[in-house]
């Protein structure tokens, strides 16, 4: 591949996007942008990857665990749109464009109806993208599950409970996503079979399952039988997606994630 990948921040999208494929491709064909937005050196680097055939993969945002200010999600779709001249752009969006409230899967047709401050940052910058209607962006849209240093993701919540600890399992609470290196997949077919993609996806999972369900499953692939989930039928949501791609189911995807990471911890793809 002549051009390059560049991924926006590394976070937990972007740190697993980077590291999927940079092992790929090879680190040269694989830049990360760690300045912040609105800084003179952002605009530096993104201007100087702005080159026909260049990929940004935007995985720079603001996310309920780490923040209360949102503006970033659409700030920098914004920026995004008004300056690049050449280079394509992918941006990860949520699930959480929609409130979940209907209680069964959102199409792309369906309004969307969030009334979170996150989900109505992420509701504006689809909108930006989508009224632009430029070829050059694409827009993934679900949700994902991956993992993180400080442990403030759902996996590395339930991942790092304390030995014997109980937690709660919504019973009737969807999660339709995927994990960040299937995410980090569905972008990279994206880049090599751009035309066949609309400018917005949406990805499922096989077999949306609870949040109980989900840390069941999570249990098992990370060995932590020990931890006791209470059933909690409290919140109602369903956020799942009527998808144009449909992945594996979580369990396996979650088994591949954490094979990639003990790789990725003996360097396998150095
Ligand atoms: N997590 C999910 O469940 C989920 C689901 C669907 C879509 N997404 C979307 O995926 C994207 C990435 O989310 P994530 O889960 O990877 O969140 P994350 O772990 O918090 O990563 C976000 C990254 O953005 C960086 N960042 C924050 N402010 C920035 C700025 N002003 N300029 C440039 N970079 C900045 C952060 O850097 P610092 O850590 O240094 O602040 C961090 O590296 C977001 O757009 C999010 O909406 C997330």
């Amino acid at each position: 591949m002549n051009n390059k990948i560049i991924v926006l921040s590394n976070g937990l999208l972007g740190s697993t996007v980077f590291h999927y494929l940079s092992y790929k491709y090879g680190a040269d064909k694989v830049r990360q942008v760690m300045s912040k937005y609105p800084s003179d050196e952002f605009q530096r680097e993104i201007e100087y990857f702005d080159k026909k055939g260049n990929v940004i993969i935007n995985a720079a945002g603001a996310i309920l665990q780490r923040t209360d200010k949102f503006g970033i999600n659409y700030e920098i779709p914004h920026y995004l749109i008004s300056v690049l001249k050449h280079a394509r752009i992918i941006h990860p969006s949520s699930s959480c464009v929609f409130s979940g409230l209907k209680l069964s899967s959102y199409s792309k047709e369906d309004r969307m109806d969030s009334t979170t401050p996150y989900g109505l940052s992420k509701a504006r910058g689809d909108a930006l993208i989508l009224e632009k209607n430029d070829p050059r962006f694409k827009i993934v849209r679900t949700s994902i599950i991956g993992d993180d240093v400080d442990k403030k993701s759902f996996l590395g919540w339930v991942t790092s409970q304390p030995l014997n600890a109980t937690i709660n399992g919504y019973i009737y609470e969807i999660f339709g996503g995927v994990t960040t290196l299937t995410w980090a997949k569905i972008a990279d077919d994206m880049i090599h079979r751009w035309e066949a993609y609309d400018i917005l996806t949406h990805v499922s999972c096989k077999y949306p399952l609870s949040k109980y369900d989900l840390i069941n499953d999570i249990k098992k692939v990370y060995g932590r039988q020990d931890i006791k989930v209470l059933v909690d039928s409290r919140v109602k949501l369903d956020k799942s997606l009527v998808p144009d791609i449909v992945t594996d189911d979580i369990y396996d995807q979650l088994i591949e994630f954490r094979d990639f990471y003990k790789k990725l911890e003996k360097g396998f793809y150095e």
